[in-house]
């Protein structure tokens, strides 16, 4: 079951009792009664207008994650309604890619997405057209989410302090697209698999059963320069991956099965390190090996399976070092009483935690001296991951555009960014919606 396309300009998120399989009920929130909430397809120049209604009968506001908008469009958590609606009006004006949307109001965006409010954004620009990659039927937007789910088969969101403050909310069930036990009939042809990483917390180390290979052709903000070849791939909360795969090679059983492979996660040593091990809360521990959906392979022969990939994908114009007026240093870290902090401080709305001139390339690093992975996600902006722990040890989505880099414990990564949005104020946060939650956030202002 694959998202529907959003076929109006009202967006409406309303709460109701849903039963999302025979056995699985959830009280869930979603946007125009769809699960994840109906995909929006634009083309790069267009106007989008969207009336946005609020029923939950709890503050939100919805932010456009990804895209570069006008800081009143960008869903600020100070814009939050608690009724009536928001208006959302901007101009399409940045790279093809595979955007999404989802609430952000303070305190409660985790429970809010883990209900079901979240959909992709789809922007589609001349320069990818002219790839004629797989689409219609061949070009699947998947959103993989994991869920706690009790024994009557109700889906619940109760994090206990621990997950809260440390792991993040771990589910053991996953849903793609809001379906349990997910599968999807493919022809023996390449597909392009549009992967959204929705979950709260858990990350994913994105493989096929048979460690097949796959082509990782685009990331967060696009097309990748160039193709990559992998086995596996990291994908944090937050992130995207654009991949293509072909399932007339290679699969046995005409099945392939898509799986997150165990990963390690590097300790930190240290009294929080092991803290952080003890309050497992049942789900499996992150990198822990996980299914995730079954693609049931038919037999029909299809003359259009081949995709002519060239060398060179897209044009990326990545920001030069040499130009970066500054470097600033973002520390995550874990305080007892506090949780996560970022610079030391907790998210307050209005204070303004970095200033920066419209235009100037900084670079930023990220060092996470806690015992926990931060994915962290700036707003307005794409950026590029120049290296991690002084290596440039890179994954292949890191060789394009990104808006979210996942920083594992003890690990420093340096990314560059140009600040070309209007001026205003956004933020920047942690990905994992349990510690954004709990204020693991901070503005930055562009003046
Ligand atoms: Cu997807 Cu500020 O978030
Ligand atoms: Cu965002
Ligand atoms: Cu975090």
């Amino acid at each position: 079951q694959l998202p529907d396309t959003l076929n109006s300009d009202q967006l409406r998120a309303s709460r109701d009792n849903l039963t999302i399989a025979e056995q699985y009920t959830l009280e869930a929130l979603q946007f125009n009664g769809s699960l994840p909430g109906p995909t929006i397809r634009m083309k790069r120049g267009e106007q989008f207008q969207v009336q946005f209604h609020n029923d939950i009968g709890q503050e939100s506001i919805i932010h456009w994650h990804g895209m570069i908008v006008p800081p009143d469009m960008d869903g600020h958590p100070k814009d939050v309604i608690s009724e009536g609606s928001y208006s959302y009006d901007f101009k399409i004006n940045q790279r093809a890619g595979t955007y999404w949307y989802h609430p952000h109001p303070h305190r409660i965006t985790g429970p809010q997405v883990y209900r079901g409010l979240a959909g992709f954004f789809i922007v589609t620009d001349d320069e990818e057209e002219a790839l004629n990659l797989p689409s219609g039927d061949y070009e699947l937007p998947l959103v993989i989410q994991d869920r706690k789910i009790d024994d009557s088969g109700n889906i619940y969101y109760d994090p206990s302090m621990p997950e809260r403050m440390m792991t993040g909310y771990l589910g053991e069930h996953i849903l793609v697209n809001g379906v349990p036990n997910p599968y999807h009939e493919v022809q023996p042809r390449p597909y392009r698999l549009r992967l959204l990483n929705g979950s709260n917390a858990r990350i994913y180390n994105i493989a096929f059963r048979d460690d097949n290979s796959f082509t990782v052709i685009g990331s967060d903000g696009g097309l990748l320069p160039q193709p990559v070849e992998t086995t596996e791939l990291l994908l944090a909360p937050g992130e995207r991956a654009d991949i293509l795969v072909d399932f007339s090679n290679g699969f046995s059983n005409n099945s392939a099965e898509l799986i997150s492979k165990t990963f390690s996660v590097p300790s930190n040593g240290g009294m929080m390190g092991n803290m952080s091990q003890m309050m497992g809360q049942g789900s499996p521990e992150q990198g822990s090996e996980f299914p995730l959906m079954e693609f049931r392979i038919g037999n029909e022969i299809n003359s259009s399976n081949f995709v002519d990939l060239p060398q060179q994908l897209s044009e990326v114009n990545f920001p030069i070092e040499d130009n970066a007026v500054r470097t600033r240093s973002i520390e995550l870290n874990m305080e007892m009483m506090t949780g996560h902090t970022i610079n030391g401080r907790l998210f307050e709305m209005l204070r303004v935690d970095e200033k920066i001139t419209q235009g100037d390339t900084e670079i930023w690093e990220f060092i996470n001296n806690s015992a926990v992975p931060h994915p962290m996600h700036i707003h307005a902006v794409q950026f590029k991951v120049l290296s991690r722990n002084g290596n440039r040890d890179l994954i292949p989505t890191e060789t394009g555009w990104k808006d979210t880099v996942l920083v594992m414990p003890g690990e420093r990564v340096r990314v560059i960014v140009t600040f070309d949005a209007l001026k205003g104020l956004y933020v920047f946060h942690c990905h994992n919606l349990e510690h954004e939650d709990a204020g693991m956030m901070a503005n930055l202002e562009i003046t």
